[in-house]
């Protein structure tokens, strides 16, 4: 059980920290300031990667069968099921917004920020009632059984961003996502709110 959970967790705690980074990214857009169009389109290559094409569908499955578990849950687990696909084309659409920029194509720079801020409050907003209610009622009602099947079901795979050498295609966005956990500390803190499992950032 712990794995599936813990990795999960996990992977949560990473999408934080890129999620502040990317709001904190779009907050210097609003203000005037040259966009990092590189640095947005490292960021969304990656959520649109690893989470879209790895976390959520883990979750799909078990959430499939949570419902089984627990069928008064049914709508509940539908709603965040049908998030991720909305998640998966809210990024895409941003990140296409982002090529298409840098692409020289004229883009009103609201529309940049506007995009991604609705990006990414779904998925904090999702990653919350994950964390709050999906994850807890899993480990409680989810028996032994469950948990080795779904063990035999779900391939463990390893971040292509938090979890491989920094000569990846990532370096530069791991090496920026180092730097903005030093110098903003005080706000990652705040995105410890986002979930309780947030506090492995340790604020
Ligand atoms: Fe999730």
């Amino acid at each position: 059980m712990t794995g599936i959970l813990e990795s999960l967790r996990q992977d949560h705690v990473n999408m934080a920290v890129i999620s502040s980074l990317a709001f904190h990214e779009l907050a210097k857009i609003e203000a005037g300031q040259t966009a990092e169009l590189d640095l947005l389109e490292d960021i969304m290559c990656y959520v649109t990667g690893f989470p879209d094409t790895h976390h959520h569908p883990t979750e799909d499955i078990l959430f499939e069968r949570l419902k089984l578990r627990v069928p008064e849950a049914t709508d509940d687990v539908d709603t965040i099921l049908f998030e991720h696909q909305r998640m998966i084309a809210s990024g895409t659409r941003f990140l296409d917004l982002i090529r298409a920029a840098k692409k020289d194509v004229v883009i009103v720079r609201n529309d940049i920020v506007l995009t991604g801020r609705a990006s990414f409050t779904l998925l904090e907003r999702h990653i919350s009632i994950e964390e709050r209610q999906l994850f807890p009622l899993a480990q409680h009602k989810l028996t032994v059984e469950d948990w080795v099947q779904l063990g035999e079901r779900i391939e463990q795979r390893p971040d292509s961003l938090f979890d491989v050498p920094l000569d990846n295609y990532y370096r530069r966005l791991r090496n920026r996502i180092e730097a903005y956990r030093f110098e903003h500390y005080d706000e990652l803190c705040r995105a410890s709110r986002l979930s309780s499992s947030i506090l492995a950032l340790r604020c």
